[in-house]
């Protein structure tokens, strides 16, 4: 996920673009760049880090220009250094682009183009684009606006994936072009001015007049008009919306906070984890990870460790590996794992899991494993994280950048990164291609799904008010849910700061259950089928010491009559229940926070990465 803005107009353009490029920093801050129109050509201004690194390097020798796009990077592919920053231009050097997506062809693109002599500079898929427009275009040194607009939109559509770019170029010195696929991108209208955005709030500092691009949409900008096109050329209206929203929330895109955001971003995170990972017949791709298959016959177990809510995506990791792979799989806190003396060797796969990829603990456990001669796979949501540079192999969750220290999307993240490895390990073995096509097709219903759960986000918000009064949580599971209810018990304890407990259910009988009493809430999870009945019975004990129960349901289930309170969600594998069961109950922990005041993005006494062990 990256953030990219515009501008053109009388304004100092670069300043222009940078500035609004400020409130896009919760995109990304690897990287970011600038390009814009000079006497002499295209010039561009790169810089490692925050967008103030890139601020310092801008001085008046811009002020003149009129024209100017910029980036802030959230690294996909290559390491978030200076010459992977960008905007990339081409072999000429008259053509800048700004992307934010996934070109997911770019490596045969990247090779088709040096096989005809095009040559990279970067390790970045969006390299591609500027070289492809460049190679579509005519050979010849009087090239028109008509014939570069042809050859852009050309090039893009050869692009697979997902794609919000911002190009500018000697050949059309006056305008910004852009387009959009599956990313987000608007066009900020002024008097004898534009913009362009990754989101609204961006361009706000200047105009409330905004057109919000759709998938296809293209755009030729101007200071003095806007024309709006699809990919072969035909002309489109498009409405201006008018912004009504305060500014203050505007970073956090009209969200009161990052979380609640972050938990709004789930649906894109699903589908950006699973993009380009499941080929038309349904088989799962993992070209990071490549494991040979005389390697993974020689794997006896598998060792999954991680710290806080990467340990918790671990647990419900180790039931679906094991029920899919059939080799015995351990879960283990990564602060354990290390002074454990663990019994791991070459024949042992240990999966790290981790959202920032510089947990010292994880990296600790990555290190201990390698020593011992272990086969190491992490993961991991920051590209060029440490774990991410030390494992032996590598799954990218897309989870984009987290603010909020309560870990929300990344969980999702993890957990279909985690089911995409148990399909993709098992897919030539014990995997039926009828057990893979029912997996396959559930996991990419779960955006849908998801999107369906945050439209009920207000029962859960009057939920939480009914519930605010109780100062004491049990999570109660079994298999699955046991392992989503410790999740969700993390999420009420970190940021409430209630008392919050998850429990096997079938262990409240040995000891927990002399704590319930009335004022005790009773969280369980009931998405089990072929523990339901058992789970049930638990609660009812739970209810006679007068509890008060909540349940959440799969859609269509019966209600138990034990219930006070019910939350029903959609029907998917059981194995990704967990998946599904963890939206409303973030967004239970996130509005009962709120009832109580807490300070949620950043929880008393928390980090988001914890870099000691
Ligand atoms: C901290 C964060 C948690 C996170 C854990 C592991 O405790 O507050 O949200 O789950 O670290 O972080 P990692 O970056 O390794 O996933």
């Amino acid at each position: 996920m990256c953030g990219i803005t515009g501008y053109v107009g009388d304004r100092p353009a670069v300043k222009t673009a940078i500035k609004n490029l400020k409130r896009l920093e919760y995109r990304g801050y690897d990287s970011s760049g600038v390009a814009y129109s000079s006497a002499t050509g295209i010039e561009v201004r790169k810089s490692q880090g925050k967008i103030a690194n890139l601020e310092s390097l801008i001085g008046a020798e811009t002020d003149l220009s009129t024209v100017a796009i910029s980036h802030t990077r959230w690294a996909t592919h290559g390491r978030p250094n200076e010459v992977n920053a960008h905007p990339h231009k081409d072999c000429s050097g008259k053509i800048a682009v700004v992307h934010n997506g996934i070109v997911e062809n770019y490596a045969i693109l990247r090779q088709q183009l040096k096989i005809k002599g095009h040559e990279f500079i970067s390790d970045t898929d969006t390299e591609v684009i500027s070289h492809l427009i460049e190679d579509k275009l005519p050979a010849s040194d009087q090239i028109t606006a008509k014939e570069f607009l042809l050859a852009t939109r050309q090039a893009l559509k050869e692009l697979s994936g997902s794609f919000a770019v911002g190009i500018i170029s000697d050949y059309i010195p006056n305008a910004v072009f852009v387009a959009r696929k599956d990313s987000p991108l608007v066009i900020g209208l002024g008097e004898g001015e534009n913009f362009i955005a990754s989101d609204i709030p961006a361009v706000m500092a200047f105009t409330r007049r905004v057109i919000v691009m759709e998938d296809g949409d293209c755009a030729y900008i101007e200071r003095n008009s806007v024309d709006v096109f699809n990919l072969d050329g035909e002309r489109l209206d498009r409405n201006v919306l008018d912004v009504t929203w305060d500014d203050i929330s505007a970073e956090k895109g009209g969200f009161d906070h990052f979380m609640l955001k972050e938990i709004f971003e789930e649906p894109r995170t699903v589908r950006d984890t699973l993009r380009g990972h499941i080929l038309e017949n349904n088989r799962v791709e993992l070209p990071e990870v490549k494991f040979t298959t005389e390697q993974w016959n020689h794997i006896r177990r598998i060792t999954i460790v991680g710290c806080g809510t990467a340990f918790h995506a671990g647990l419900v990791g180790k039931r679906l590996l094991e029920q899919l792979i059939r080799r015995p799989v351990e879960a283990i806190v990564a602060s354990e794992f290390r002074y454990s003396d663990p019994i791991v060797d070459d024949e042992t796969l240990v999966i790290l899991i981790s959202q920032s990829g510089e947990t010292a603990d994880t990296l600790a456990a990555m290190r201990e494993a390698r020593k011992k001669g272990a086969h190491t796979l992490g993961i991991v949501n920051v590209v060029g994280s440490t774990l991410s540079r030390e494992a032996d192999a590598i799954l990218y969750t897309q989870a984009g950048p987290e603010i909020g220290v309560a870990s929300t999307k990344a969980y999702l993240a993890q957990l279909v990164a985690l089911s995409l490895l148990a399909i993709y390990l098992s897919q030539d073995h014990l995997l039926t291609e009828f057990d893979r096509n029912k997996m396959i097709t559930a996991l990419k219903q779960l955006p849908e799904q998801i999107e369906e759960i945050l439209g009920g986000c207000s029962h859960i918000e009057d939920l939480a008010r009914r519930l605010s009064s109780h100062s004491c949580f049990f999570f109660l599971g079994r298999s699955y849910d046991y392992a989503a209810s410790m999740e969700a018990a993390l999420k009420l304890k970190e940021i409430s700061y209630i008392h919050a407990e998850a429990y096997a259910a079938g262990e409240m009988k040995h000891g927990p259950l002399a704590l319930v009493e009335p004022g005790v809430s009773i969280i369980g999870l009931c998405t089990q089928p072929a523990t339901n009945e058992k789970m049930i019975s638990n609660l009812k004990e739970v209810k006679a010491r007068e509890g008060t129960i909540t349940t959440v349901i799969r859609k269509g289930d019966e209600v138990p009559d034990c219930a006070d309170e019910v939350i029903e969600i959609p029907i998917t594998e059981d194995a990704l229940m967990p998946v599904l069961a963890m939206v409303p109950l973030q967004l239970l922990s996130y509005y009962f926070a709120r009832e109580r005041g807490c300070s949620i993005d950043q929880p008393r006494n928390l980090a988001k990465s914890v870099t000691v062990e």
